[in-house]
């Protein structure tokens, strides 16, 4: 029997309605900035239960310019985990801030108020918790430490904590639409939400080269658009993403039920989270047949970096994560499959 895939997602039932949407964008023209970016900010404003959402190339962009429009510069510190991927440390590198590690629960995956308040300094601007693999950090917790809160939800569409979407928790948070993700776009995609209509002002001169007209310029940004194609696919997909959620966390249950936690640790959602599993990550002190590990190198430790934080949580998460397949087209034979190759390893 074939190996079944650590992303087991297809669009292969949208694919009618994604050719239309191409080809109503090919037809209209419009593929900068137009109509189906408006819609789509709109629609994706409402799903996650925000004011505003700005539409960027990546997810990678849209922690970068959050930060930048949250006040960080150069030699600022941004508290953040080392436990996540690379991209989250290198938007504040390339805004010459300094990330500071912190330590994540090796359960969780996720940050915790008590190892960011340890990681806080006078220099703090501000603070990014990441809702890494689709369960959630303690976002709103975190803004009681009085600092700004980008939560990095690149993992997390369709997530919740306490019954808030993932996207809610802190001043903004950013999603990346990168076609593995929950939401998927057909290409590179990226976008920040907020409920701060100030914040969202600056982001868009900041996706535009630094101007509100694009005629006077203002500031120095970025050239980082959500580009109409990509708004236009994500339009069509936006509807099932509930629907693909409930699938993933049926799946999870199906592995907890068909007897996967008397051979590794199951994965552990946050308090109050519903996680989206985005990926479906145990614990293991063994490599398993099927998956792979995560971020076994992780940020301060990568060459670039070089940090000599030292992080218990981080190298127990790094070197114990086992991500299994996860997908909205798992079915229990699957899922037997798997649980009785890891059975019998
Ligand atoms: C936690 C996290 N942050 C940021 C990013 C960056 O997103 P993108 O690849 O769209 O730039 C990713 C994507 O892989 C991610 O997983």
């Amino acid at each position: 029997m074939s190996q079944v895939p650590l992303f087991a997602s297809s669009l292969e039932p949208y694919h009618d309605r994604l050719v239309e949407a191409v080809e109503r964008v090919t037809r209209s023209g419009r593929y900068i900035l137009g109509p189906e970016v408006a819609a789509f900010e709109e629609e994706f404003a409402r799903y996650i239960g925000v004011g505003h959402c700005v539409g960027v190339a990546n997810g990678t962009d849209a922690l970068t310019i959050a930060l930048r429009a949250v006040g960080v510069g150069p030699g600022d510190e941004v508290v953040m985990p080392s436990f996540t991927f690379y991209a989250t440390a290198e938007a504040a590198l390339v805004l010459g801030a300094e990330p500071v590690y912190c330590d994540v629960d090796p359960e969780t995956f996720c940050v915790t108020r008590d190892t960011v308040e340890a990681a806080l300094t006078p220099r703090t601007k501000a603070i990014v918790p990441v809702d890494l693999f689709g369960n959630v950090a303690p976002g709103v917790e975190l803004r009681e430490l009085g600092v700004p809160v980008v939560e990095d939800a690149a993992q997390a569409a369709g997530a919740a904590l306490d019954g808030r979407k993932a996207g809610t928790l802190g001043d903004a948070a950013t999603f990346s639409f990168f076609p593995s993700k929950n939401l998927p776009g057909l290409g590179d995609g990226g976008a920040i939400v907020t409920d701060d209509g100030e914040l969202a002002e600056r982001m868009r001169i900041l996706r535009f080269h630094g101007s509100k007209d694009k005629v006077t310029f203002t500031d120095v940004g970025w050239n980082s658009r959500l580009d109409e194609l990509q708004a236009a696919a994500l339009r069509v997909l936006l509807p099932e993403l509930d629907g693909w959620v409930d699938r993933r966390r049926a799946v999870a249950e199906t592995y907890e039920r068909l007897g996967l936690g008397e051979h590794v640790a199951l994965p552990r959602a946050t308090e109050g989270a519903r996680p989206a599993y985005h990926l479906y990550v145990v614990r293991s002190e063994r490599e398993l047949p099927i998956g792979r590990g995560y971020y076994r190198t992780p940020v301060h430790r990568q060459p670039a970096i070089g940090s000599a934080a030292e992080l218990p949580g981080t190298e127990e998460a790094a070197r114990t994560n086992w991500a299994l397949p996860m997908g909205t087209d798992l079915t229990e034979e699957h899922v037997r499959q798997v649980v009785d190759s890891v059975a019998g390893s």
